[in-house]
């Protein structure tokens, strides 16, 4: 219990620590659904950048992401799509994105499925701005697929007198990696931290355990030294 309670404090400072960086969503992949072959957004969303859970096949992308300082129409800053593709139906997962200190940004993140993404008035026009003429070669459009479009709206967190800075915020370098949980409860990249803090934490109580007995021993045979040296002062 003591073990369990350890371990779970660590694991809290670890991800608070990071927490000044980081900005994240969780949530569970919606079921498989044919691609409806009509829709804007169906070509349109093979132009968007694409996160999968498969490593070799990119689940995280470093990239650029445009940001604004917020205006009344765009409180939350400038707006970027992406396209989380090849999901597990009922699998849970986060998507992160990390960025630097020293680029202040807020950062906040939605994922929307095909029908709630026709409610967002401001989808369809970045779509169209991407769209292209070639249609999709690598996805077949005749199985179904759990995938959702993710939103990133940024907006710059700084202050300076340098004119040229406040008009045009540079794009924020940023990481985005899309991550399953194992067994829809750890991220799977935190699993080897984890792995790394419950070794230790092992290790600490068997260390601490032979330092107790240690010092024990130590204090045992010290009283027992005393003991004898009270005997012989007895005798004497
Ligand atoms: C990665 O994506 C390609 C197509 O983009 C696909 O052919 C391949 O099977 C995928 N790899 C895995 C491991 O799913
Ligand atoms: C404002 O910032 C830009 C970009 O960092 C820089 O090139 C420019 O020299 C700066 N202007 C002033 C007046 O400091
Ligand atoms: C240390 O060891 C002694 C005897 O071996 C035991 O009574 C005591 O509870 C131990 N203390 C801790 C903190 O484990």
């Amino acid at each position: 219990m003591k073990l369990f309670t350890i371990l779970l404090t660590t694991l809290a400072l670890l991800s608070s620590r990071i927490a000044a960086n980081v900005e994240k969503t969780i949530f569970l992949a919606p079921p498989a659904v044919h691609i409806p072959s009509d829709d804007p957004s169906t070509i349109s969303n093979l132009k968007l950048n694409r996160l999968t859970p498969i490593p070799i096949n990119q689940s995280s992308l470093h990239t650029l992401v445009p940001v604004s300082f917020p205006t009344t129409s765009h409180p939350k800053g400038t707006e970027s799509w992406f396209l989380l593709w090849d999901l597990t139906p009922s699998q849970r997962y986060e998507v992160r994105i990390c960025w630097a200190a020293t680029q202040p940004t807020s950062f906040d993140l939605d994922t929307f499925t095909t029908s709630e993404i026709s409610a967002i008035p401001s989808f369809t026009p970045y779509i169209n701005s991407l769209l292209q003429s070639s249609p999709p070669k690598d996805v077949d459009l005749k199985t179904p697929h759990s995938y959702l479009f993710l939103r990133i709206l940024a907006a710059a967190d700084f202050y300076t007198t340098n004119t040229t800075l406040m008009s045009h915020p540079p794009p924020v370098i940023a990481d985005i990696i899309l991550d399953p949980f194992l067994l829809n409860a750890l991220p799977r990249s935190l699993a080897p931290t984890a792995g790394y803090i419950i070794a230790i934490a092992i290790a600490s109580w068997f260390l601490a355990g032979s330092i107790n007995k240690t010092f024990t021993g130590l204090l045992a045979s010290c009283s027992h030294e005393m003991e004898k040296e009270e005997e012989k002062k007895k005798t004497q």
